[in-house]
């Protein structure tokens, strides 16, 4: 089968379950639901990282690439994950984290000790003549993105935070340590791979400022020989499997590029991440902003880059969630009054366009962020950093924290809610970010209901089923529409056309003569009727297929 056809659940392991009462979710939990995973009709699990890490980025920070975390589990733990998954036919999809190593990692302190042999796998630099930093950039997570190399008077990049080393690339004992990565997990089983921030590694000999004003990104992302290393990567490691499955995480980067990372006859990935449309809510593209989402925007992007991926022949990666976006449902849906209407809704318009579909953990139940109301509710570096720097641009308290509230990581990263118990049926002890709402959204309620859960199934089948729907050719329709996202797809004589109201009030469509005819495929309410004007009820989402 091809990844086409397949879809990828997406597990943050910390979260997930955990089964020996510590609060942290481990790999005996994932494998305790595993019945779960295999009820949505999935074909690859893809688990954020669970290597040992200080933990600084959630595991992010990797300090050892060929090991489990003992919190998370042991080597053993994840074999027989990798065996339960597969009697279901699901593979495990493996989060590398090789553009920077934790400083933790044995690489970095060897450096440190001053061997020379180390020092070369990172971005080391000397500040300017006049005493500044080698280059303006600033890191991702905030404050500048270099930091004092030990006792030197050198500076070591790190483009995340200040324990995240960014590794040189362009030295080959680098390439060699990281395809031995790849390798090592191939060897336990592995055949499908997600590439944290890989567009990042393409970093030029001479690193120089960009853009004035900006953090710089311009001058290090989508970089000049990123294509060579990872066609290199290829070769060397996992396009030795016929079957593997690749997905590169592209930070702030192109359709062209993308095209590049993802044409099949260029070897490099099957797929690419980008958050061009994950940013409709960010004011002057700004993420710690609370600005309404601008659907106009939204619907321009998910487009152009529906059209632009397929013009040359690249694949996208679909997704409206991840462990680093607040929940796509508070973001463009109404979770407090059509709660099931637009979780069903969004998750119609991923499943039906031209890539593969990611589901976020608690997605398929409706997860919403987490109702939080005390910064001391949050976990991550990232949303501690950002509140510190509103409060120091002058935004008073009470607003820096409603920005942080609808943007921070943490909001997709609370617990899996399996029951309505106290904490969520995910764990026994105290669980290491608290959930919020599992009286009203939980597992357990959605088994009975299926109003999210079993939509996510049908979606998910229809896939498989459809090759309209994996194969077929992306049309826009009705761009203008102020409420509606539109599009068709259409394979030899068949056609589909998918129709989304994004509104929380009934939108009127004209739908072509051709369609009005046709039969409905699936829609998010059970009686829609098709006719040539239709009114979408707030929220309604529906494929009408046309046979030849
Ligand atoms: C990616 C990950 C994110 C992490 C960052 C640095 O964006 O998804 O969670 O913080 O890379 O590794
Ligand atoms: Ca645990």
């Amino acid at each position: 089968m091809s990844f086409h056809e397949s879809v990828v659940y997406q597990i943050y392991p910390k979260s997930f379950r955990d089964t020996n009462g510590d609060g942290v979710g481990d790999l005996r939990g994932i494998i305790e639901k595993v019945d779960h995973i295999a009820s949505l009709g999935v074909d690859l699990v893809w688990l954020n990282p669970f290597y040992p890490s200080p933990q600084r980025d959630n595991g992010y920070d990797v300090s050892d690439y060929c090991a489990i975390d003992p919190a998370m589990g042991t080597i053993a733990d994840f074999e027989e994950l990798v065996a339960r998954l597969a009697e279901h036919g699901i593979g495990i999809m493996l989060d590398m984290v090789l553009n920077h190593t934790s400083t933790a990692h044995e690489w970095f302190q060897r450096a440190l000790a001053g061997e020379q042999h180390y020092r070369d796998y990172y971005i080391i630099r000397s500040p300017r003549p006049d005493g500044s930093l080698p280059t303006s950039w600033g890191s991702k997570f905030g404050g500048p993105a270099w930091a004092p190399f030990g006792e030197t008077s050198d500076y070591f990049l790190h483009l995340f935070d200040v324990t995240q080393a960014d590794l040189d690339w362009r030295n080959p004992a680098v390439r060699q340590e990281m395809a031995k990565v790849v390798n090592f997990w191939r060897g336990k089983g592995v055949k499908a791979f997600r590439f944290d921030v890989i567009n990042l590694i393409g970093k030029a000999a001479e690193l120089v400022d960009g853009t004035p004003g900006t953090d710089g990104r311009d001058a290090y992302t989508d970089g000049p020989q990123v294509h060579e290393y990872l066609q290199e990567l290829r070769r060397n490691s996992f396009g030795q499997d016929q079957d593997s499955v690749t997905v590169g995480e592209m930070s702030s980067t192109s359709i062209e590029a993308c095209v590049g990372y993802s044409n099949p006859d260029n070897g490099e990935l099957d797929m690419v991440f980008n958050f061009h449309h994950l940013k409709v809510d960010y004011a002057n593209g700004q993420k710690w902003t609370l600005v309404p989402y601008d659907l106009a925007a939204l619907k321009r992007i998910l487009d152009e880059w529906a059209v632009g991926m397929q013009a040359g022949n690249g694949w996208n990666a679909l997704f409206w969630n991840n462990h680093d976006q607040p929940r796509a449902l508070d973001r463009f849906g109404d979770p407090v009054n059509f709660h099931a209407e637009s979780a069903t809704m969004l998750a119609t318009v991923i499943h039906l366009l031209r890539g593969t579909p990611y589901v976020y953990m608690g997605e398929e139940i409706g997860m919403t962020d987490p109702e939080y109301t005390l910064m001391s509710d949050y976990v991550d570096v990232e949303a501690h950093n950002a509140y510190a720097e509103l409060l120091a641009t002058g935004e008073s308290a009470e607003r820096a924290f409603q920005i942080v509230h609808s943007k921070a990581r943490d909001n997709a990263r609370t617990p899996m809610q399996w029951d309505d118990g106290p904490t969520a049926g995910f764990t026994d002890g105290i669980p290491w970010l608290r959930p919020t709402n599992q009286d009203r959204i939980n597992v357990a309620a959605e088994q009975d209901s299926e109003r999210i859960l079993g939509h996510y199934r049908r979606l998910i089948q229809l896939r498989k089923s459809e090759p309209l729907i994996s194969e077929g050719r992306y049309e826009s329709f009705d761009a203008g529409h102020e409420a509606v996202f539109g599009y068709l797809r259409t394979l030899q004589q068949r056609r589909l056309l998918v129709l989304a109201n994004f509104r929380g009030e009934p939108a009127g469509v004209q739908i072509p003569p051709e369609y009005a005819d046709g039969t409905l495929l699936i829609g998010n309410h059970d009686d829609a009727v098709v006719s040539r004007e239709m009114t979408l009820r707030p929220y309604e989402a529906l494929g009408i297929v046309v046979e030849p």
